[in-house]
């Protein structure tokens, strides 16, 4: 049933020969996917159905950043606030990465995607866990498009992680306070090392971050649609990107 539903909602929207924005890409899109239960509502399905199409479209979406050159892609996959929802459903957010990552792996290797995985992974189930060090240790030495799947992640816990291992730091006597600036900040947070996000997509019509990437999201554009994840395709991605490119980023300058 599950498969037939994919198949069937998959087909439209991803065309691979849409024409592709050019230009000035952003470095790293970030997103929050958000409307699976809606949608899966709206068709008189189980949430959990909702949560396997909107897996469906992450994959979409993967594959469609890499064709097109966007180096870094990080997705909310679920949020530190996420444990309150009902116990099976946190249950079948479990186990989709170890469906996922089974049938996906072989053509993330392909493409030389090297998979990272940002928030607490350390508080997920065993079983998540494992596919999450597999999936690490496959992609590891990958060098194209960096995906980071936030699993557990919540944005202000980034921060004090962050600031918690510099004061390690300081106590340790390898730094001190005086160092204690914003770029030592970031080298400490979970995304250190990749761009900050240039493009933030938030789909289902919520306008709010919710806890995502907070410090990085910090001269983020922020992109808003009422479009439910499952239904997001690649024109959607593609005019998120066009509109961010009509956008002026100043960074508070003048220019
Ligand atoms: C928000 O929609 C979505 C989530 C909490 C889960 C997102 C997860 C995926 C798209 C798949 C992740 C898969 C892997 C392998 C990491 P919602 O349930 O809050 O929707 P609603 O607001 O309409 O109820």
């Amino acid at each position: 049933m599950l498969r037939w539903v994919s198949r069937r909602m998959r087909r439209p929207g991803w065309d691979v020969d849409l024409e592709r924005p050019e230009g000035d890409l952003p470095a790293h899109i970030g997103i929050i996917m958000d409307g699976n239960g809606r949608w899966a509502k709206q068709r008189g399905l189980p949430r959990s159905a909702g949560h396997h199409a909107g897996m469906l479209t992450m994959r979409e979406v993967i594959r469609a950043c890499d064709d097109i050159g966007i180096q870094c892609l990080t997705l909310f996959a679920f949020s530190t606030e996420n444990w309150k929802r009902p116990e099976p459903e946190v249950e079948y957010l479990m186990r989709l990465p170890e469906e996922f990552f089974r049938t996906e792996i072989d053509e993330l290797a392909e493409r030389g995607v090297q998979a990272r995985f940002i928030g607490n992974t350390e508080r997920l189930p065993e079983h998540t866990q494992e596919v999450v060090r597999q999936t690490l240790e496959r992609t590891k030495h990958n060098r194209g498009m960096v995906v980071n799947f936030a699993l557990n992640y919540g944005g202000r816990s980034d921060v004090v992680d962050a600031v918690k291992a510099f004061a390690g730091e300081v106590a340790a006597g390898r730094a001190t306070w005086e160092e204690m600036t914003e770029d030592s900040i970031e080298a400490h947070l979970s995304t250190r090392g990749l761009p900050d996000p240039d493009l933030i997509i938030r789909t289902s019509g919520e306008i709010r971050l919710s806890n995502f990437l907070i410090w990085q999201a910090a001269y983020a554009e922020l992109w808003f649609t009422d479009v439910l994840w499952p239904d997001f395709t690649r024109e959607t991605l593609y005019q998120a990107i066009r509109d961010y490119q009509r956008r002026k980023r100043r960074f508070g300058g003048l220019k």
